[in-house]
């Protein structure tokens, strides 16, 4: 073709539409999405959008609400290599392990009469601990929350023989699964052989699930926060100290929603201490975003951006236009159906909301009361709990501890100093 034939530009303007345009356009997406990935997750606080995140739309499908939830759970996947319906959008999954897990529950608890059994294996646990407590490696008030949680779990809703829960087993599993957590959100590289170690003790104890550790997370893992802060509020309130006690020698359904005279039900302090300091704290869901919000809507569904929404359950509960300027106080009277707005409960999402709510919402509350009472009741007797300077959550519990009180000692002393404790030299 001649240097200057007509044609040329035309051919050259022909190639910069069909090529470079469309390069463009390519990279600019490419480039935003990068940009986007690195974006970090879309807090929302009010009640109406929390609301409207956790309600699947109807024109949405089980299999796309699955998956809006389990798009956030992968690094818990990465983590613990579960397999339930935290890590799959299959309705199948979903179906079978919701059932499951209401079964385990309703077979710890057939009856409301059933809440006096449990009340004695919570009692036995906690005897048993207080019993073990010379060895050095149980001083500080974690480990006693965890293990002490994890075996009332074990042996109520998995039916494992409690002879088996040796505690440096129970302790090795209970701090593996906090350390496995607490770095899932940072890195993909975990200790090697931790999370085996792990699997190998909870298929000995659970054999009848192929991957126990499904089970034990939903489970254990927020009840040992729970009971945690519990002791943390409680172990100095001597009004609610008394409910309690009183509440573990009748620990029926009636009697853990019943106002004592003048003063807070059982209920309404494991409320108030969900609501100041719920174990789950953000709820999160994957969303898909336009991109270029600037085009028409047929166009901008083919720019999308899947992005992590978290619905701030922390801060909602909170919240002082909801709760009054007193929203940080520890106050279960607030709770009591004549002082209770329609909306401060309406905005007690601990257990999440809509079709995805927890299957425990009812049963865990009651339970984590029942814990906290049988601890209580050894707590000033054989314990003492030392506060350190701020209530933690998975972690962040510096300074708290656990003393003998008998011994006036720590825990954390050489069994050869427990020895005599307990043998004192006449
Ligand atoms: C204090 C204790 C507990 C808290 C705060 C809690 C919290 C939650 C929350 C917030 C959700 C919703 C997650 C979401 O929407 O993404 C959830 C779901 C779930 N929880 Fe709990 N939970 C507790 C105890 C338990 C226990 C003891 C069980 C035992 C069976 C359990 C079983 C489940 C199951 C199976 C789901 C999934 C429900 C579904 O996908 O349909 N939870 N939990």
């Amino acid at each position: 073709m001649h240097s200057n034939c007509p044609l040329q530009h035309i051919v050259r303007l022909d190639l910069f539409v069909f090529s470079v345009v469309p390069i463009t356009i390519a990279l600019i997406c490419l480039y935003s999405r990068y940009r986007w990935s690195k974006k970090p997750v879309v807090i929302v606080a009010s009640l109406p959008e929390i609301v409207a995140l956790l309600t699947p739309p109807e024109s949405v499908d089980m299999r796309e609400a699955l998956k809006a939830h389990a798009i956030p759970n992968l690094p818990l996947v990465r983590a613990f290599g579960i397999t339930n319906t935290f890590s799959t959008d299959d309705p199948d999954v979903h179906r079978a392990f919701s059932r499951e897990a209401r079964s385990v529950l309703s077979s710890a608890v057939p009856n409301d009469a059933d809440w006096d059994a449990f009340a004695q294996v919570a009692s036995e646990t906690v005897n048993r601990y207080i019993l073990e407590l010379h060895r050095p490696s149980r001083s500080d008030f974690t480990t006693f929350s965890r293990v002490i949680t994890f075996r009332i779990v074990a042996v109520i809703l998995f039916k494992v023989d409690p002879s088996l829960l040796r505690h440096e087993d129970v302790d090795y599993v209970t701090r593996g699964i906090n350390e496995l957590w607490a770095l899932s959100t940072t890195t993909t590289t975990f200790r090697p052989g931790l999370l085996d170690g792990i699997n190998v003790h909870l298929k000995r104890w659970i054999p009848q699930y192929s991957n126990p550790i499904d089970f034990v997370l939903p489970t254990y893992e927020t009840m040992w926060r729970l009971i945690a802060t519990s002791l943390a509020i409680l172990h100095k309130d001597v009004v609610s100290r008394q409910t309690l006690a009183d509440f573990l020698d009748n620990p029926l359904r009636r009697h853990f929603i019943t106002y004592p005279a003048q003063s807070a039900s059982v209920e309404s302090i494991m409320k108030e201490i969900l609501r100041i300091y719920p174990p789950t704290r953000g709820i999160f869901r994957a969303v898909q975003e336009p991109l270029l919000s600037f085009l028409p809507p047929p166009l901008s569904q083919f720019f999308t951006r899947t992005i992590v929404r978290a619905a701030e359950i922390g801060y909602l509960q909170r919240d002082k236009t909801i709760w009054g300027p007193d929203a940080d106080v520890f106050d279960p009277m607030r709770h009591h159906p004549k002082r209770c707005t329609e909306m401060q409960q309406r905005s007690m999402l601990g257990f999440g909301f809509s079709s995805l709510k927890c299957v425990a919402s009812n049963w865990a509350p009651h339970a984590a009361a029942i814990m906290v009472a049988a601890i209580l009741e050894r707590v000033g007797e054989d314990v003492q709990i030392v506060e350190g300077p701020r209530i933690g959550g998975r972690e962040g519990w510096d300074g708290w501890r656990v003393v003998s009180v008998n011994c006036q000692s720590e825990w954390m002393r050489s069994d050869e100093k427990a020895q005599e404790c307990h043998n004192p030299k006449r």
